[in-house]
């Protein structure tokens, strides 16, 4: 149903306001999330414009006008009247039932303003979707829980999208939500085949084991860091030197050498495995056999540095799955029919960082040269640990701000979840083309936020920090509107539940 609820009063390029008739908050009307109040904030309305079709807008702020406005409201004789602000969104077509964003005319002053009739705004939430094209319901609209807010599939995992959130806000639910709509039957994705989509989750705090147990066996891999393999064969000599903290060509130079004796190759960049361990025992085999006795000593000692870290990584047995191995676990995955690769690895942030450095190199260049293959969806969660703007770590993002810039050529797109999306490289977060974000309350996540999406949005961010668990602002490309969604229930819901003290 539909309710008239005011006239428009004042009009400009940013909004429209709105005088209420003085009882618009004492009907309250039915809804499948209990009883709503019509007009009050963050509802929608609908206004006639004179070619049939419809302004649709949402109200973000409201108040009573005080005695000083008397002048505009003495005649009116009205005690408690209410003003609503109204951004609008865009302009339904009722006879085609077709939403769209923006609008060719601006209502004029004047004109009655209404309540928005829920099957309308199932419909708008519905136009994202193309006919017959795959739709993905996300959750549904925080004041209609019967009205369903939708994505579109292909937009939302084919451009990159991110989750932010404060911590126990929800987002590793969401992301378990939206990976068991498309892997499992729960008819939240629809009008779509049997998905060819593989995805690689990065869970660098073991949650996600049990998320998707309901598919098939031979169609996930669960590897755990102790048993992940990503080989330095396939490190440039430069990134090499990167890990090392190494620049001196002095230096430099007796590591090229002995990485060519060891490879067997005259090029350095060659992808040939040795092994690592052999690497200290060379560097002072080429020394020697470079260089007369006299200076042996001299030049073993300028090397040292550059041995002590080899060694130094050598001994620790959490490099292992760099260091040890010419295997390559994602390459293994990418190569088989599996669709789902949890990669479990709970480790410091700065082995973490080589980690997800060598996963998105190996990706990047496989994808590059396997163009025809399967799309891939890369989930990074906890991105602010290893791939954070000011990245001084010894490895930088290079290859995953190559993905999140060309990866979609490749097919390959990513979903960066993270408490901290200021402390995430602005590179990527910049690719993702739509957003989740849950409550936010840091000032800085909030400023970069509203920076970082569409003008007509920013209105929106106040809303964040009030947000209630599970309930996200979802916007972007793969969104009709930017709008509060109650997400879609996870189950199971991913293992680390927020801990209870008492
Ligand atoms: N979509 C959902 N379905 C079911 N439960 C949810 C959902 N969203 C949030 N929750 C509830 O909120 C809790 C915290 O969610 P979650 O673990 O996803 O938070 P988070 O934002 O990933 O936190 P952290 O930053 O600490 O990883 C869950 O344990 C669950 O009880
Ligand atoms: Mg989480």
């Amino acid at each position: 149903m539909s309710f008239k609820i005011g006239k428009i009063y004042k009009i400009n390029n940013k909004y429209i306001e709105v005088i209420h008739n003085d009882d618009i908050f004492s009907r309250p009307i039915s809804t499948g999330n209990g009883l709503n109040i019509i007009g009050s904030l963050n509802s929608y309305v609908s206004i006639p414009l004179f070619n049939s079709l419809e302004g649709i807008g949402i109200i973000f702020e409201q108040y009573e006008p005080k005695k000083d406005s008397q002048e505009l409201f003495e005649s009116n004789e009205q005690k408690d009247v209410v003003v609503s602000k109204i951004r609008l969104i865009g302009t339904y077509n009722p006879f085609k039932k077709k939403f769209e964003k923006g609008l060719d005319y601006q209502p004029a002053l004047g004109a009655e303003v209404f309540s928005l009739k829920e099957e309308t705004l199932e419909t708008i939430y519905q136009s994202i979707i193309g006919k017959d094209e795959p739709e993905l319901k996300i959750g549904t609209d925080l004041n209609y829980q019967n009205i369903s807010v939708k994505a579109n599939p292909n937009t939302l995992l084919g451009k990159h999208f991110s989750i932010f959130g404060n911590t126990g806000t929800g987002k590793s639910c969401t992301v378990s939500s939206i990976l068991q709509s498309i892997y499992l039957e729960r008819g939240r994705l629809q009008n779509s085949s049997e998905t060819s989509l593989k995805t690689i989750i990065i869970d660098s705090n073991d949650e996600y084991s049990e998320v998707l147990n309901g598919l098939n066996e031979d169609k996930i891999e669960k590897i755990s860091v102790e048993d992940l393999r990503i080989s330095h064969k396939n490190l440039t000599f430069y990134e090499l030197t990167q890990l090392l903290e190494e620049d001196s060509p002095n230096v430099l130079h007796y590591l090229r050498s002995a990485i060519l004796e060891l490879k067997s190759t005259d090029n350095v960049d060659e992808q040939v495995y040795y092994d690592f361990a052999e690497l200290p025992g060379e560097i002072i085999s080429e020394i020697e056999l470079q260089n007369n006795q006299n200076q042996w000593n001299f030049i073993k000692g300028y090397c040292g540095h550059l041995i002590n870290r080899i060694e130094g990584f050598l001994s620790d047995s959490r490099y292992d799955c760099v260091f040890s191995t010419d295997e390559n676990s994602i390459i293994n995955f990418l190569r088989s029919d599996k669709q789902l690769l949890i990669l479990s690895v709970q480790t410091a942030n700065d082995v973490l960082a080589i980690i997800a450095y060598q996963i998105c190199k190996t990706i990047y260049s496989y994808k590059r040269n396997n163009q025809t293959e399967d799309n891939l969806l890369l989930v990074l969660e906890e991105a602010h640990r290893y791939i954070s703007e000011d990245n001084n770590d010894v490895i930088n993002n290079y290859y995953v701000e190559k993905v999140a810039r060309e990866g979609r050529k490749y097919g390959v797109n990513i979903c960066v979840a993270t408490q901290r999306p200021s402390d995430v490289s602005h590179t990527v977060i910049s690719q993702c083309n739509s957003l989740i974000v849950h409550k936010l309350t840091n000032y800085r996540d909030l400023e970069f936020i509203r920076n970082t999406i569409e003008y007509e949005d920013r209105n929106q961010i106040d809303l964040i920090s009030g947000l209630k668990q599970q309930e996200a602002l979802v916007l972007g490309d793969a969104f009709m509107f930017s709008s509060i969604a109650r997400i879609s229930d996870a189950d199971p819901i991913p293992k680390a539940e927020t801990p209870k003290i008492f």
